[in-house]
């Protein structure tokens, strides 16, 4: 375990630390039992657990961020919460009230309070919610118990530029089929963009783009982060696809862009052919926050946006009006900021 007064949080990135305390609760017969904390980081759990064999495991991605009066601050938990119910159902799992999940993370927050980074330097504690299949099972069929848990590790930036652009790389592969489980956080769909980002990192991609997989022409995601556009004209558009996995960043973005910053926004097709129309793009979302986008490699073309070195106008406009209300320095929309 590291002591947290030894931590260098200016230079946070983005790998694990055991924390002191994660919250995890199971399912058996039907219902969950009470919840509780434990010290124990590994987890023990049948061979036979469909989460081993059949990837019946989903996730969330959330932060807590530390005001500059020292009030904790949640950031929208309840489309989090939504979402994971969501991908449960998807999967066939038995969903966690929207109440427990938020209580659960404001536990495991207050329990690890000492990991979460001052206000100012950048960083922030991110909660990682999981759920998996387990209990002796060997066909493929929803497992007969499942295992709900929440841990959380402090982070600083995801993309190593921040909101310095960095550039990306078309992949030829597909990160969900088409009527699949794009729109769903679980484990599938990231085992199977390892080999895409791995390729990327090796070209000095900061990660894959992924086409939409029937046509191939049409931008859908960024690595682990949506797809935003700002056209010459300051319109806010973003990919719209069953496949895409719905950010709660980007739909928090499209919000802001309209009501804040009196943008217009629309979420259609966006073509990889057409990035033209664009003066400034960007990746949203938790871990990614806003990261602009410098240029896109698609074959042998080389598409720059604004700048490869410099972020946008209304690219950081969107990004101080984002994590100002994250860091509760600008005032939030109802509903969106959750205290500890
Ligand atoms: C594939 C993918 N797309 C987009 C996002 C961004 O979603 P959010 O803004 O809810 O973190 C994530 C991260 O959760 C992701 O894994």
């Amino acid at each position: 375990m590291i002591d947290s007064s030894e931590m260098d949080w200016n230079s946070l990135g983005f790998g694990y630390i055991k924390t002191d305390l994660r919250y995890i609760s199971f399912w058996k017969d039907g219902h969950w039992d009470g919840g509780s904390l434990t010290e124990d980081n590994k987890v023990h759990i049948s061979e036979g657990s469909t989460a081993i064999h059949y990837g019946q495991t989903c996730f969330e991605g959330l932060k807590a961020y530390r005001t500059k009066d020292g009030e904790i601050n949640l950031f929208r938990p309840d489309q989090n919460a939504e979402r994971m119910q969501r991908s449960c159902r998807r999967l066939m799992m038995p969903t966690m009230p929207t109440e427990v999940f938020i209580d659960a993370c404001k536990q495991v927050v207050k329990a690890n309070e000492k990991y979460l980074p001052p206000y100012g330097t950048g960083g922030t504690l991110y909660l990682r919610p999981y759920m998996i299949g387990v209990g002796d099972n060997i066909g493929v069929k929803p497992a007969p118990e499942y295992l709900f848990s929440i841990f959380c590790v402090p982070v600083g930036p995801y993309f190593k530029g921040g909101l310095t652009p960095t550039n990306f790389l078309v992949s030829s592969y597909d990160r969900a089929a088409g009527n699949g489980t794009g729109a769903a956080k679980v484990g599938g769909n990231y085992g199977g963009s390892l080999l895409p980002g791995a390729e990327a990192h090796q070209r000095s991609f900061s990660d894959a783009i992924y086409l939409d997989p029937t046509t191939h022409t049409k931008i859908e995601e960024v690595g682990s982060a949506n797809f935003f556009g700002i056209t010459k004209d300051h319109r806010f558009i973003t990919p719209a696809s069953p496949s895409i996995l719905p950010s709660i960043t980007k739909y928090s973005l499209l919000y802001l862009a309209k009501e804040r910053l009196g943008m217009e926004v629309s979420e259609t097709d966006v073509y990889v052919d057409q990035l033209d129309q664009f003066a400034e793009a960007g990746a949203c979302g938790t871990a990614a926050v806003i990261s602009p986008i410098g240029g896109i490699q698609n074959g042998d073309d080389f598409h720059v946006f604004y700048s490869e070195t410099e972020v946008g106008p209304w690219t950081k406009k969107l990004y101080d009006e984002l994590v100002g209300i994250q860091y509760g320095d600008v005032e939030a929309p109802e509903g969106w900021i959750e205290k500890v």
